[in-house]
């Protein structure tokens, strides 16, 4: 937990290597510490009498990017909490032409970004020395209000964040269809927001047959989450978020080798941030109306599992033809879009997926790969991530590459071949989206869950995209 007070004095001073008023000290500790003063370099310099002080390496020029800044501001909590300290001042100086919230906002980020851990399943969780972080803050000028605003503000979205990332790190055997639509319940109906979830017979009933041709492999039953939150009822519009929900992805017949099962119940991140994502914009009153939808299920192999070669049928009446049952997720967004577009009518639609091993290939850990039918909608996404600090790359939406996804048997097939996996694989789902709204796709398979922890991201579920969709839903 973090205490923040805005012009208030006491703590442990925070010293920034480019404060001109502290440059004698600076200079002192370059040359009788192992502080240099690089960019993000955070130093303890205790004393027994006053308590001491942490040093700080800053970058002042223009370069400094505001992730930078995130990252200061998580490696000052971790230096501070690691040496028992509670209590901190920071006396900002200014930062080449920076807005002051936008800095302050960033810090703080950061601390908030260190205080995340997931001990759900150890029986002896690491206790943290300390238990109220105080920062008393002041800002190198602007006002409480605004500063306390946008501070409440990050903590709802932070906590949004949080939710989609437990819901992630969770393993199969606690969230399944079942428990995934409880949860949803659970931290969205105190908010306000209306939640409807189908069962087996309801989702046959509504026609998804593409969705349960993947979920009939598993006896933990599946279910449809639909969530709705209307935050500007003078508005008819709505925007669809569409997350893949496969809570274990076995591969199916097409079955992965183990070690690339290890971390499949990370497969439902792209529902989980539409849970992260829908907790913040409730949480903050955003003036905006959102649908969330989650064809939430598992991919196994059993004896009524679907099968390679299968033809399918689907929502939209297009046949598929199962070329992998391991590329399971478009055929489950198939169905979620098209519900989305066509039954629910919203405006424009995006959805997540953590889809391909190919993205991770193309764009590491680092990018979430894009693709969209729509560049100027995409443009304005793109400005929120860059705002948040989200990195997102868009990808040719060629339509030379839809060849790729040709049946000889059925209208579409699952599978587009070796080639540009990650673009055939946005494509396909991309067929299913009615009425030719506007429409984004995220890969996240590589940004969702990491292998190693990445600056201020954790090791494992990050949430990510839940800042980028807040910011862009709320705009
Ligand atoms: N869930 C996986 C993709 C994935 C891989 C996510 C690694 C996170 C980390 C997806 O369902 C899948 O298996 N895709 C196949 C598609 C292929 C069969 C065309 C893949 O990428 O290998
Ligand atoms: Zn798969
Ligand atoms: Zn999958």
């Amino acid at each position: 937990m973090i205490n923040l007070n805005f012009y208030q004095n006491g703590g442990i001073p925070v010293i920034f290597s480019s404060d001109q008023n502290k440059s004698e000290l600076i200079d002192w500790a370059k040359n009788n510490t192992t502080f240099k003063a690089e960019q993000a370099e955070v130093y303890y310099l205790p004393n027994p009498e006053s308590g001491g002080l942490i040093l700080v390496g800053l970058n002042s020029e223009q370069d400094l990017t505001f992730d930078q800044l995130r990252y200061l501001g998580f490696k000052i909590y971790k230096t501070a909490t690691a040496n028992k300290i509670g209590e901190i001042e920071i006396i900002m100086p200014p930062i080449a032409e920076k807005c002051n919230i936008k800095v302050m906002k960033s810090i703080v980020e950061g601390m908030i970004q260190a205080t995340y851990k997931f001990d759900k399943y150890l029986s002896k969780k690491d206790e943290n020395p300390v238990k109220k972080f105080t920062v008393n803050y002041t800002p190198n000028h602007g006002s409480v209000e605004t500063m306390q605003a946008t501070f409440n503000k990050l903590k709802d979205v932070m906590d949004g964040v949080f939710l989609a990332r437990d819901l992630v790190n969770q393993t199969s055997n606690y969230i399944y269809p079942e428990t995934l639509a409880q949860a949803a319940i659970d931290s969205l109906q105190p908010l306000g927001v209306e939640l409807a979830v189908y069962n087996y017979k309801q989702i046959k009933e509504i026609g998804m047959e593409a969705f349960l041709a993947v979920a009939q492999g598993s006896n933990k039953e599946p279910r449809l989450i639909v969530m709705k939150y209307q935050g500007n009822p003078d508005s008819d519009q709505f925007t669809g978020l569409v997350g893949k929900g496969i809570t274990y992805d076995s591969g199916g017949y097409s079955i992965k080798p183990s070690d690339g099962m290890e971390d499949m119940h990370c497969d439902m991140s792209g529902a989980a941030t539409v849970i992260g994502t829908l907790y913040a914009l409730a949480k903050t009153e955003a003036k905006t109306n959102v649908y969330g939808i989650i064809a939430a299920c598992e991919n196994l192999i059993s004896g009524t599992s679907f099968k390679v070669g299968d033809v399918i049928n689907s929502l939209s009446g297009k046949t598929i033809e199962i070329g992998n049952t391991d590329a399971e997720g478009r055929v489950t967004l198939a169905d979620a879009v098209y519900y989305a577009t066509d039954n629910l009518k919203v405006n424009q639609v995006i959805d997540l997926a953590t889809l391909t091993g190919a993205c991770l290939v193309a764009l590491g850990e680092e990018y979430t790969g894009v693709i969209t039918n729509n560049n100027d909608y995409y443009q304005e996404f793109e400005a929120a991530a860059k705002k948040v600090g989200e990195k997102v790359w868009l990808l040719p939406n060629d339509k030379k590459f839809t060849e790729l996804n040709k049946s000889k048997v059925a209208d579409i097939k699952n599978v587009g071949g070796r080639l540009a996996g990650t673009i055939t694989a946005g494509q396909f789902i991309g067929e299913f989206v009615a009425n030719n709204i506007p429409w984004i796709h995220l890969d996240i398979a590589g940004t969702a869950y990491l292998s190693k922890e990445n600056d201020f991201l954790p090791e494992r579920a990050t949430g990510v995209h839940v800042k980028t969709l807040t910011e862009f839903l709320a705009r």
